[in-house]
């Protein structure tokens, strides 16, 4: 028998719990890597909209001791930091200090973000919100991606899918939007992806 959604979502909160994930988005973003092949070993990885982890400490494993990653977010992780191999800046994608000290630590082979704005109840709010979020984070990856660099951003979809993607068609050879299977089923949410950073 088919599991409905509440089970299903229950059923990745056990298995991210049970694999020492401090969220179930991981799975968003091991199957977005299956599919598109995104992070590899010795890369270096800018994660925005990181807490409380979760995507940062798969990275992490994915490179497996080799490479860096820097991370931001307004809340802080729940996930230990080696300072070794990771930077994690407490505060705000939107700060120009945030995005200098992020940028000092780059150039990025790959740019994800699963941020997304705290939900309002007005949907075209909460669309509008997480659409400047993405035009955020591909203004970090139009500055940091090393050509040939990849992107991952999450979107509440909305108006803009369309602009946003014709954008990307711009920076990357690939744009596409992806929505994976560990999603929530009555969730909004889809994934713009971008492969390929074009040279300047
Ligand atoms: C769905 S959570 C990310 C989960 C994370 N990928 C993980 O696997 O643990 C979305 C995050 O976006 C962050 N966020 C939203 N707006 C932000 C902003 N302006 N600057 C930094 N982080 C932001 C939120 O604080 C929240 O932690």
């Amino acid at each position: 028998m088919a599991k409905n959604s509440y089970e299903k979502a229950d059923f990745w909160t056990l298995k991210a719990k049970k694999e020492g994930y401090p969220a179930r988005s991981v799975y968003k973003l091991e199957e977005i890597d299956r599919k598109f092949g995104i992070i590899k070993p010795g890369q270096r990885v800018l994660d925005i909209g990181a807490a409380p982890g979760s995507w940062s400490l798969w990275i992490l494993k994915k490179q497996a001791g080799r490479g860096f990653l820097s991370a931001v977010d307004l809340s802080p992780l729940k996930i230990p930091v080696n300072e070794e191999n990771m930077f994690f800046v407490q505060g705000d994608l939107y700060d120009p200090a945030v995005h200098s000290q992020l940028a000092q630590r780059g150039p990025y082979h790959t740019v994800v973000s699963d941020a997304a704005p705290a939900t309002s109840g007005n949907r075209s709010l909460d669309t509008d919100r997480s659409e400047a979020i993405v035009e955020a984070v591909l203004d970090y990856a139009a500055q940091l991606l090393l050509p040939g660099g990849n992107f991952v951003c999450k979107l509440f979809i909305g108006g803009g899918q369309r602009e946003l993607l014709d954008r990307m068609k711009g920076l990357f050879t690939t744009a596409r939007a992806f929505k994976p299977e560990a999603c929530r089923q009555e969730s909004f949410e889809t994934f713009l992806i971008g492969l390929g950073r074009k040279p300047e």
